[in-house]
């Protein structure tokens, strides 16, 4: 078994600490604990003996992520270290059915990754002139009786689209006749610019995970605190895969997130969606002014866009930073000609970026 490098992780994590301004971060600007916690918090932070977890992450604590759905219990939840971890098991305990593994691109392309070392990877591509949704035909010819899962990152990373409810029936048909899990990455849920959350996967079907962590709507991803939820025997099986990757979270991370998914829940969601309703017009004027195309972005700190340049995105991207701001050319998610800037960031940040990427863009336009 062979395992690609996952391009997007490796490029931020080489880069990320050392340009001037990161546009290439997916969420908000991070919060510190001081603006968090009170003293009655800190006093329980301070009495906490740093032991193991409970490596399923503890009763109070699944209990709280299984609140954020319906019909759902802490024996149907696994907490893991980050959605990350979420996403690899799920991945990895799914694969053990023999298969194929869709996965519907672009995402964020870590399970893809994945299936493609197991040589079980078939692509399922949304169309930016279908606004970023699948063909319902090439769902059919994509999915059949013997695929193992199909992938997606609901709402989309990169480019913060959520699917059409006539889109999900699709999928969710497509899966249920090939008797396929549907692996629902959910993290941007709860980060909506504009309207309601977008509807959750779980129990729409009898065979769904939903992975899901605090990294994005919560702006906390330093805690590295991420979920599974699926049916309870299948957590189990999750659960003796977790022994084998971190064992558990880190005990801070336990206590914390019961306040995170408690009482500072609605504080942390309602920043998320300020800080994207505060810094959209900014990106929007940007994006106007240099005549790029994009679908708005609904939910997430992301958007993707096209350039009218003939210029492959990686070399678009390293120009941009070395001129000082890190971006994310399209071709790590296999869509040559597109970029993906992260606006979750102080608006000061944001400008500096912005006005980086302009001396960029007018270079190229000008050659
Ligand atoms: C769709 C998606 N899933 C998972 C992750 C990883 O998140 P975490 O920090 O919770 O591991 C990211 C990070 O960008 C993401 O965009």
């Amino acid at each position: 078994m062979k395992i690609p490098p996952f391009e997007m992780e490796r490029w931020q994590s080489t880069w990320e600490h050392r340009v001037a301004v990161n546009l290439a971060e997916s969420g908000v600007e991070p919060l510190a604990l001081g603006e968090l916690m009170g003293e009655d918090d800190l006093r329980e932070v301070l009495r906490t003996p740093l032991g193991y977890a409970a490596t399923q992450g503890s009763e109070a604590l699944r209990q709280a992520v299984a609140r954020l759905y319906p019909d759902c219990g802490p024996e149907n939840v696994l907490v893991t270290t980050g959605s990350s971890e979420a996403n690899f098991l799920a991945t990895l305990a799914t694969a053990e059915r023999e298969g194929p593994f869709v996965a519907v691109l672009p995402n964020y392309m870590q399970v893809w990754g994945l299936a493609r070392s197991w040589g079980k990877a078939v692509p399922l591509p949304l169309r930016e002139n279908r606004m970023w949704q699948p063909d319902p035909e090439e769902v059919k010819a994509a999915v059949g009786p013997g695929t193992t899962a199909i992938a997606l990152s609901h709402p989309n990373n990169p480019t913060g689209v959520a699917l059409t409810e006539e889109s999900r029936r699709g999928l969710l048909e497509a899966a249920e006749d090939a008797r396929a899990w549907i692996l629902s990455d959910e993290v941007y849920r709860g980060a909506e610019r504009v309207g309601e959350a977008t509807p959750t996967f779980w129990r729409a079907s009898d065979k769904v995970l939903v992975t899901s962590g605090l990294s994005k709507a919560y702006g906390l991803p330093g805690l590295r605190l991420g979920w599974v939820c699926g049916p309870a025997d299948f957590v189990e099986r999750l659960w003796a895969l977790h022994d084998y990757t971190t064992i558990t979270i880190n005990k801070l991370a336990d206590v914390l997130g019961r306040q995170v998914l408690g009482p500072w829940r609605e504080k942390l969601l309602h920043r998320t969606r300020a800080i994207l309703r505060r810094n959209f017009p900014v990106l929007e004027t940007f994006i106007r002014e240099n005549d790029l195309t994009w679908v708005p972005p609904q939910a997430g700190a992301i958007s993707f866009f096209r350039y009218p340049w003939q210029v492959p995105s990686l070399d678009l991207a390293d120009r941009a930073r070395e001129a000082g701001v890190l971006i994310v050319p399209g071709a790590h998610f296999r869509e040559e000609g597109y970029l993906r800037i992260g606006y979750g960031m102080e608006e000061e940040a944001l400008a500096e970026g912005l006005g980086l990427l302009q001396s960029v863009f007018d270079q190229v336009a000008g050659a």
